[in-house]
């Protein structure tokens, strides 16, 4: 890695897929959904999306990834990531402004992610560029198909 005064952060496409995919296995702690990550859910994701997901390119290669949607009211934020190598150089911020612009664009006023209580770097990242951390609030969800498996990444 040269620097990463190179990397460029542009919106995210179908043609992206095959490289984001191979990152987010690369990605420690990440949680990749049999259904969701598929090729075939991401196409519908950012189909409903089509504006708003997020890579970081070096030279042709993807470096970073935000997932990134909303439903019209509140944004959210899914699978943010940034090759463990090209880390703490504000690469992850980049795509953070990014996606926040786009959403934006679309009329949205606030977004909303999960982190992993567990997970200091994604914590400490976020609190770091100056998020709220929700305490008030509990998380709930309904599973609506099972088939939808989360394997992690070891
Ligand atoms: C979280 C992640 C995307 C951050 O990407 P990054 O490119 O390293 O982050 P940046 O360099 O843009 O950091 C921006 C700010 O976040 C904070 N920050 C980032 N990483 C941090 C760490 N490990 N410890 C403490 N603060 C951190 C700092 O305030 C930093 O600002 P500074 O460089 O001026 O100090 C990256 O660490 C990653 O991919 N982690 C694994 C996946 C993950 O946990 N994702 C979040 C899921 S909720």
């Amino acid at each position: 890695m040269a620097g990463t005064m190179d990397i460029l952060i542009r919106e995210m496409t179908m043609e992206d897929y095959k490289q984001v995919y191979a990152l987010w296995t690369e990605i420690k702690g990440f949680g990749i959904r049999s259904i969701d990550d598929s090729e075939q859910g991401v196409e519908r994701f950012l189909r409903r999306n089509p504006t708003t997901s997020v890579v970081a390119v070096q030279n042709g290669r993807i470096i970073g990834n935000i997932l990134c949607g909303h439903d019209g009211r509140t944004g959210c934020f899914y699978h943010v990531c940034v090759a463990k190598k090209y880390r703490n150089h504000g690469v992850g911020y980049r795509m953070v402004r990014a996606a926040m612009e786009a959403l934006q664009k679309e009329g949205v006023s606030k977004i909303s992610l999960v982190a992993f209580k567990s997970n200091q770097v994604g914590n400490a990242f976020w609190q770091g560029i100056g998020w709220q951390e929700r305490e008030d609030l509990n998380c709930y969800e309904f599973v609506l198909n099972e088939e939808n498996i989360t394997r992690f990444v070891k």
